[in-house]
């Protein structure tokens, strides 16, 4: 969601605040602001739109300092305005707030604040962490900070400085994820990595509860309560050309290209050739944990949802147990029904997601235990879970997510070779080193796969002035057909739906006449023929067939106006390499309608809030 970017060292703080919420803005992008501390007290200098805006506006109206905080917002609380952009000021502005997450009791604390005087100049929520600051009565901002927080419900991730404290941020966390970047003599405060990233790779995650307190000299983290806390320093592997465009017009044309080399890194060092399964130890099951599994139910949102779905094939296939996948955002409201010996999976690229990791959560304590598929090493997901895959996609920026999709699939595989390998009526050994090998193969395929571009930028030519399309695939492909339709929307603004292609019948062939695009992911699978029905059925009426099929599956001809064949591989994993077309096709209509492909409208990376 929004993005936070902290500097406090000897080096002139708004260079770094700028190239730190250049490196965020993925995470929204309505509003952005930075807050100096210098001789002059605390200098705010904000705007609605985007970080250039604020880059210019600084040039116009410079302002000079070494320590400093920074946000670029993603709007909940009041209209994308420049009063609305972070930071915020308290009544006498010496205090600057800059705050990602959700004030629940806002509108309440606003009414007693504004009672007892306070002057409110914003619609937003974090004005009145602002206030209480300003109240507070203790020697130290940290103290303060403290006192104001134990009046807040709901979450935060926020920095605050103020004129009366030179030199000293403070950092609290709840339910909103902050890091620290320590370096030499200056430390940074993000929202993510990628904003310090080209400074330091020394990184202290903060845990909820924790309040850190930094200066040139150091930093120190406590409780509410002033009790040190310690907290590991973790060193991020990730390389600055990770978080680089290289060349790319695009974060997700970039990634999409990535997808071979990800692939891999997701495999790297975990396939046993010799037994036919998977080296997964940070999953922490022992054989006994493995033998009491009953049911595996799989938390996701968006993409991951998704890619669950495609895992409830692959596990129920590899290792024979049920598996049920649901929205998160449901599943954390429903009185969901438990039974002993339940494996939770909770996917998410970011770790982060407030809806996948209040789910993870109620599961718990329902006393499941919790495998967490996550890509960013040291988010909270990956941090709660009793154990989990690192997926190993390096950083995905594209507020759309292609990369780690196909890591997700490929990880859930894994987690199938490693289960179905000890369950009873789980996987041969033959039949997992067929499957190992196969996966061996399968950078290859989505490499040749990225090859069909020049057909696909065709194809984005013909159809970007559409403003429907249906995508359909039956088994394993109706989630690839849903993830289709998700990338065309969200980037493109052009209105998709994805269905399992027998479904059609039951409502959704009404809309099929001669403008209605119907892409078909019809891999030559155990479904293959009857898939080829559903297109005849779109055929009789007129609908207009771009199909995903697999080499070898022999020409469509009439049956529909466009084929298109990736590499040949196990059914299962497909889906990996039947979504790069659809992902491409994506890409290159949004790029055709002129729509800003990495930061669509309405969206953040990272949904940190409900
Ligand atoms: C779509 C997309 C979102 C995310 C969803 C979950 O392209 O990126 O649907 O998949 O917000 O995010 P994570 O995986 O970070 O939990």
């Amino acid at each position: 969601m929004c993005g936070i970017v902290c500097y406090v060292g000897q080096r002139d703080a708004v260079p770094i605040l700028i190239e730190g919420l250049a490196r965020l803005e993925y995470r929204g992008y309505d509003s952005a602001g930075v807050t100096i501390q210098n001789g002059a007290g605390v200098v705010t200098r904000k705007l609605r739109g985007r970080v250039q805006g604020l880059r210019d506006l600084l040039a116009e109206q410079p302002v000079a300092g070494t320590s400093g905080i920074a946000h670029t917002r993603w709007a909940t609380h009041g209209a994308p305005t420049t009063v609305n952009a972070h930071p915020h000021h308290d009544c006498t502005d010496t205090i600057a707030v800059v705050h990602n997450g959700i004030i629940e009791n806002a509108d309440v604390l606003k009414a007693e604040l504004e009672r007892r005087g306070h002057r409110f100049r914003t619609e937003t929520d974090t004005e009145t962490i602002a206030h209480l600051i300003e109240e507070a009565k203790a020697p130290t901002l940290e103290q303060r900070v403290a006192i104001a927080l134990g009046q807040v419900e709901g979450t935060y991730g926020l920095a605050v400085i103020s004129s009366g404290e030179p030199g000293k941020i403070v950092v609290a966390r709840k339910g909103s994820p902050v890091l620290l970047g320590v370096g030499d003599g200056e430390y940074f405060v993000a929202s993510d990595a990628a904003a310090v990233l080209e400074h330091t790779r020394q990184v202290v995650y903060l845990d909820d509860g924790d309040i850190a307190v930094l200066s040139p000299d150091g930093y120190f983290i406590i409780d509410g309560e002033s009790r040190a806390q310690a907290r590991t320093v973790t060193s991020l592997d990730w390389n600055l050309e990770a978080i680089e465009l290289g060349g790319y017009a695009h974060f997700m044309l970039k990634e999409i290209h990535e997808q071979p080399e990800t692939v891999r890194a997701t495999l790297r060092g975990r396939l046993l050739f010799d037994t036919g399964s998977a080296r997964l130890q940070g999953l922490n099951l022992t054989a006994g944990d493995v033998a009491a599994i009953r049911r595996i139910v799989i938390l996701g949102c968006g993409t991951s949802w998704h890619a669950g779905l495609v895992g409830r094939h692959v596990l129920e296939s590899l290792a024979r147990i049920p598996v049920d996948v649901e929205y998160a955002s449901e599943y954390r409201y429903r009185d969901p029904l438990v039974e002993p010996g339940t494996l939770v999976v909770a996917i998410s690229q970011s770790g982060e997601t407030a809806d996948t990791l209040e789910a993870m959560r109620r599961a718990r304590a329902a006393g499941c235990r919790i495998v967490g598929l996550v890509n960013v090493v040291g988010s909270t997901i990956a941090r709660e879970a009793d154990g989990g895959i690192y997926l190993h996609a390096g950083p995905e920026i594209g507020v759309a997510s292609t990369k780690a999709f196909t890591s997700q699939i490929v990880a859930l595989v894994l987690l199938g070779l490693f289960l179905g390998r000890q369950r009873p009526d789980g996987l041969t050994e033959a039949e997992g080193r067929a499957l190992v090998e196969e996966l061996t193969r399968l950078p290859q395929a989505v490499a040749r796969a990225l090859e069909l571009e020049p057909q696909l930028q065709d194809l984005a030519r013909r159809y970007a002035g559409h403003h429907h399309a249906l995508y359909l695939g039956r088994g394993v492909s109706f989630p690839v057909a849903l993830e289709g339709a998700l990338k065309l929307k969200e980037i493109s603004y052009v209105h998709a739906e994805g269905y399992p292609a027998a479904e059609m019948k039951h409502g959704p062939i009404a809309l099929i006449d001669a403008e209605m695009p119907v892409v078909f992911v019809a891999p030559k699978d155990h479904v293959y023929s009857k898939v080829l029905s559903n297109m005849q059925e779109v055929r009789a009426r007129g609908g207009r067939i771009i199909a995903i099929t697999t080499e070898g599956a022999g020409e469509l001809g009439t049956l529909v106006d466009h084929q298109l064949s990736v590499p040949a591989t196990a059914s299962l994993l497909s889906p990996v390499v039947t979504v790069v077309p659809l992902q491409l096709l994506a890409y290159h209509i949004a790029v055709l309608r002129e729509c800003d492909v990495d930061r669509p409208r309405n969206l953040a990376k990272s949904v940190t809030v409900e």
